[in-house]
């Protein structure tokens, strides 16, 4: 168990709170979505109230080490001053004069922004003496960046060794709802995993065939798989070098017991775009110069009975080309199924999934949405995240 914010003395003291604040904007700068904003707050409110002086950090963006107004985070100290109701004092610089004066002169209760981390090359380098010049700002450090904890940088972990230290309300929340659908799920525990490359998914696939009682695969991968099995894919992605580990898997899988469900019938195009002419062919009939975009109608009857007396889901990734509208149907319906269940523990990995979970207004229904993409991933891998790792012990 890590150290969580409680246990810390915050009154009077200047902590350190690395968030995920890597929020997507549009092209004048508006932010789009804001929910990481939302979901760092509860901490933040926390060491407010508890008088503590709260300096903020996070990373947006890959500015590659240089400073780039593009990637600035004064529209997150913007908002974040509009949700929180008070000023969020925003720094000129990561760790310069400005940062400096303003973190020293910051009073009980109040909170200020330094700019990007990643605007410093030595940050995604983990460099020890960024760590120590990040540190020297604060007395405490916070962690509660969960969507950034796979990642060993100097504010997600190398600023930990020179600072006492705690996970935030946030990480805190998204190990437990995770861990617990990990190693202690009421069943039936069904994955659904989705996405283009059976590449990136291996771990997790592997991972996850040891808990679930049934996985399903949907999205490009299923190709991969489709060609394991022998049948013919016609022009859709497909991992050739993956084959022989797609039937390692499903013989796996059989071994096991699991039930690994693979689509039964496909959309398919000729050409890849959102207006290309479609038709729906079962799996065992892909035409040569076909390639697969989402999966088929019977494929979603067949989630249905799968998922229908699921007490424990697990998604991650989408089961068609969810970019194109039109070939969005399959994961959008995964989206509606979930939010159908009744009694069941919902948890969403982030990106894809969780767009569709928000796009059909569904949010709500589910247990939890993590705000980690590539770090839900990772955790469902059953990896150590450097971001959890460097804190300290209860
Ligand atoms: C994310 O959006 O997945 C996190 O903020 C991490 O961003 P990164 O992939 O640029 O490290």
């Amino acid at each position: 168990m890590k150290k969580s914010v409680e246990d810390l003395e915050v009154a009077g003291k200047r902590v350190l709170v690395r968030c995920d604040f890597n929020v997507p904007q549009d092209e004048d700068g508006n932010i789009t979505d804001d929910r990481r904003i939302r979901e760092a707050l509860k901490t933040i409110k926390y060491l407010l109230e508890h008088k503590a002086r709260v300096i903020l950090c996070s990373h947006l963006g890959r500015p590659k080490g240089e400073v780039n107004p593009k990637y600035s985070l004064k529209p997150v100290a913007k908002r974040l001053s509009e949700l929180l109701n008070m000023e969020v004092k925003m720094a000129d610089d990561v760790i310069g004069e400005s940062a400096h004066s303003l973190a020293s002169s910051l009073q009980d209760g109040e909170a200020m922004l330094i700019e990007n981390v990643r605007y410093d090359a030595r940050e995604e380098k983990n460099d020890p003496e960024f760590s120590k010049e990040l540190a020297s700002l604060a007395e405490l450090y916070v962690n509660d960046a969960f969507g950034t904890a796979h990642r060993a940088h100097s504010s997600t972990a190398g600023v930990a060794d020179y600072l006492p230290s705690a996970v935030g309300y946030l990480i805190k929340k998204e190990i437990d709802v995770m861990g617990k659908a990990l190693e202690n799920p009421e069943r039936p525990f069904v994955a659904i995993l989705g996405g283009k490359k059976v590449s990136d998914k291996i771990s997790v696939i592997e991972n996850l065939i040891d808990k679930v009682d049934s996985l399903i695969i949907g999205g490009g991968m299923s190709y991969t798989f489709f060609k394991a099995q022998g049948k013919e894919v016609g022009t859709s992605i497909c991992e050739l070098d993956k084959v022989e580990l797609a039937k390692e898997l499903l013989a796996k899988a059989a071994e096991k017991g699991v039930k690994l469900v693979l689509p039964v019938d496909n959309v398919v195009v000729q050409e890849f775009s959102n207006d290309a002419a479609s038709k729906v062919v079962s799996s065992n009939e892909i035409p040569e110069g076909w390639q697969g975009v989402d999966v088929g109608p019977k494929t979603i009857e067949l989630y249905r009975e799968v998922l229908k007396d699921a007490k424990t889901v697990v998604w991650n990734g989408p089961v068609g080309v969810f970019e194109f509208d039109n070939f969005a149907k399959g994961t959008n319906e995964v989206a509606k199924i979930l939010s159908e269940l009744d009694g069941a523990t919902t948890i969403i990995g982030g990106g894809d999934s969780a767009a569709a979970i928000e796009k059909g207004g569904y949010s709500d229904k589910m247990t939890h949405i993590s705000t980690g993409g590539g770090a839900s991933l990772e955790f469902l891998e059953g990896k150590i995240l450097p971001g959890i790792d460097c804190i300290q012990d209860a």
